[in-house]
């Protein structure tokens, strides 16, 4: 059995005063939160107050992109050691958003995945197609192709240090959710593709669900076989809605 997960992806979001809130609310509720892993990725300059507050309860957190560097002259960038540091656990890899405005590519994001490894953190790895593919039918090619990327890196041992997080770019932040049936496709297309590779890390790997997450449709959807639970966004900017997903899972 795959333990439930549900991370928080804050994005850019929140003040000093709003994250405080946010993670005394989630201290609050944790406690009706029975199954679930839990975990929230904070902007960078939050991450001491996540590492504060939530230091010796059960939720985890985690950084939202490292760079590939260990140390340098590389303005604007964070190391893995650094949120290793400061009691992350977790790291996203390859987040749409990072794809589209940073341009990351499949090799970069592979690099990153190494790099977490590397500083002690475990990558949520993201991909995930975008509505012009999905109707262009190439929503296995694509999302093929970005999970070969760190599939491939070996016999697919680094993957399974890892976390997977298929997040459709047409339901990220639109409302529009993939339903139980479309999203436990893709997460079939998925395991068995990593299964082709490597029989005891499809088994065992984790991949959530990202995109319109909510409260409603959380246990619908984690219900699915593959689904074994979900990366939020707007809904984790809510300490209700988000303790509502994570119970989803019980
Ligand atoms: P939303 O839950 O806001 O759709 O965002 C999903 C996401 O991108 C999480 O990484």
């Amino acid at each position: 059995m795959r333990q439930p997960f549900v991370a928080g992806n804050w994005k850019m979001n929140g003040s000093l005063d709003s994250v405080n809130t946010l993670l005394d609310g989630i201290k609050a509720g944790i406690g009706e939160v029975k199954e679930a892993e839990v975990a929230v990725c904070a902007p960078f300059v939050f991450i001491p107050k996540a590492q504060q507050k939530l230091n010796g309860s059960p939720v985890a957190w985690g950084g939202q992109d490292l760079s590939v560097h260990d140390a340098g002259a590389y303005t604007g960038e964070t190391a893995g050691s650094m949120l290793k540091d400061f009691g992350c656990r977790y790291v996203i890899i390859g987040h749409s958003e990072r794809r589209t405005y940073h341009h990351e590519s499949d090799d970069l994001v592979a690099a990153k995945f190494q790099a977490a490894l590397k500083a002690g953190l475990i990558p949520i790895f993201c991909i995930g197609e975008t509505l012009e593919q999905r109707e262009g039918g190439i929503t296995e090619e694509v999302v093929g192709r970005q999970l070969d990327a760190v599939l491939n890196l070996d016999d697919g041992a680094t993957l399974g240090r890892g976390v997977i997080a298929y997040e459709p770019v047409w339901a990220i932040g639109t409302g529009k959710t993939a339903s139980p049936e479309q999203a436990q496709d893709v997460h079939a297309f998925i395991r068995n593709r990593v299964a082709g590779k490597n029989g005891a890390v499809a088994e065992k790997i984790r991949i959530l669900y990202g995109g319109s997450m909510k409260p409603g449709n959380a246990a619908e959807l984690m219900a699915k076989p593959d689904i074994d639970g979900g990366l939020i966004g707007g809904a984790a900017l809510q300490a209700e809605d988000f303790l509502g997903i994570c119970t989803a899972a019980n």
